[in-house]
């Protein structure tokens, strides 16, 4: 089906086919895939997921398909970044395919419905299935720290984990709340905004880093009671790229980020020792991918942009693909595993 589409998705303007293909998420035509393999079925800071493959966040910003996405045969979905209040994001065009580097740069800008749209969604919601939200702040914001507080508050009893998102390059100055003492004083905020809501609260970091960096978020995270950290959201850097979209401004994912978020995932790794689950992101596309970033130290794995150049039916072949690499090499489950 996807092959018989993606020329026509292909010949849209890329939001364009993502609205399309939202729309026909929501109609609620969306094939259960075949139960996961009981090797898959792994914990992520106490969730109980059926496989380690999810949904990164930025394909369902408002809520609108998490059930469609699950159905799919993702392990987890991760909606959002959603902000307190409604946004716009910047103009159109803001999203473009680099083809040729199976790679994308977008620069939306954290669009979206806002949080009370998503907190009506989140409880209309029916069933199972792990459906995390990822939270931002809005640009205008004056105290950016209080929109994470404010999207903690809204959301943790309705949502199966809570992403803390500080690392979207399009939200000028956003990332500086990476920076130590904001870091710290923003965990302390959330964690202590979560109360004694039992859900897990991940902080999601860039692949943009210096080493140094990796020890001290690592010990804000461990020491403040962060419960993951997801490695990585899209790069400002540009590694060598063939598009002629390459010098558009905005986050870079796909192909081309995945040396960057492997080695922030290392040195994540190494920096947590093993005292915090790792959720790795970043230019997965295979079996293959998803299992080397479990041997360097990930409990689960997410992906957005291989998805729109392989379809949907990518998800049932990487859990195939992994589930065979994990027998191959003797392993019992994912949790026994992870490396780092
Ligand atoms: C994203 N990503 C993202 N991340 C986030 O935390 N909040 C968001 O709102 C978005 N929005 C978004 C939109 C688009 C169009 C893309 C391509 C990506 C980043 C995403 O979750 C992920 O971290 C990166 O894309 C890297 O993974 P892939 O795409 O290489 O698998």
């Amino acid at each position: 089906m996807f092959s018989a589409l993606r020329p026509l998705l292909f010949a849209l303007d890329p939001e364009t086919a993502h609205n399309a293909t939202l729309l026909a998420l929501r109609s609620g035509l969306v094939p259960q895939a075949a139960a996961d393999d009981p090797i898959l079925a792994t914990r992520l800071a106490g969730l109980a997921l059926p496989n380690p493959v999810g949904l990164a966040a930025g394909f369902d910003k408002d809520v609108m398909v998490p059930d469609a996405m699950l159905r799919l045969g993702f392990g987890f979905v991760e909606c959002g970044s959603v902000t307190p209040r409604p946004q716009d994001g910047n103009p159109r065009p803001r999203i473009f395919r680099l083809v040729e580097d199976a790679a994308v740069i977008n620069r939306l800008g954290f669009n979206n419905r806002g949080l009370e749209h998503a907190v009506v969604r989140l409880q209309a919601r029916r069933g199972p299935g792990i459906v995390g939200i990822n939270l931002g702040a809005n640009k205008e914001s004056q105290d950016r720290t209080a929109d994470y507080v404010t999207g903690v508050r809204a959301a943790a009893a309705l949502a199966s984990y809570v992403t803390v998102n500080i690392s979207s390059p399009n939200t000028p100055g956003l990332r500086a709340l990476q920076d130590g003492a904001a870091l710290a004083d923003l965990v302390a905020r959330v964690v202590a905004a979560r109360g004694n809501i039992a859900v897990p609260l991940f902080v999601k970091v860039a692949p943009d880093l210096e080493p140094a960096d990796f020890d001290t978020i690592a010990r804000i995270a461990i020491d403040g009671g962060v419960d993951g950290l997801i490695v990585s959201n899209t790069t400002i850097t540009r590694p060598a790229l063939h598009s002629s979209h390459a010098g558009e401004t905005g986050g870079l994912s796909g192909a081309p980020l995945q040396p960057l978020a492997l080695a922030a995932l290392q040195g994540f790794a190494r920096a947590t020792g093993g005292a915090l689950p790792l959720i790795a992101v970043g230019g997965i596309a295979s079996g293959a991918d998803a299992y080397a970033r479990i041997r360097a130290g990930a409990s689960a794995v997410q992906l957005y942009s291989a998805l729109i150049y392989e379809g949907p039916r990518l998800v049932q072949r990487i859990k195939a693909e992994l589930a065979a690499l994990l027998r191959r090499d003797g392993f019992a489950n994912v949790a026994a595993a992870v490396g780092g």
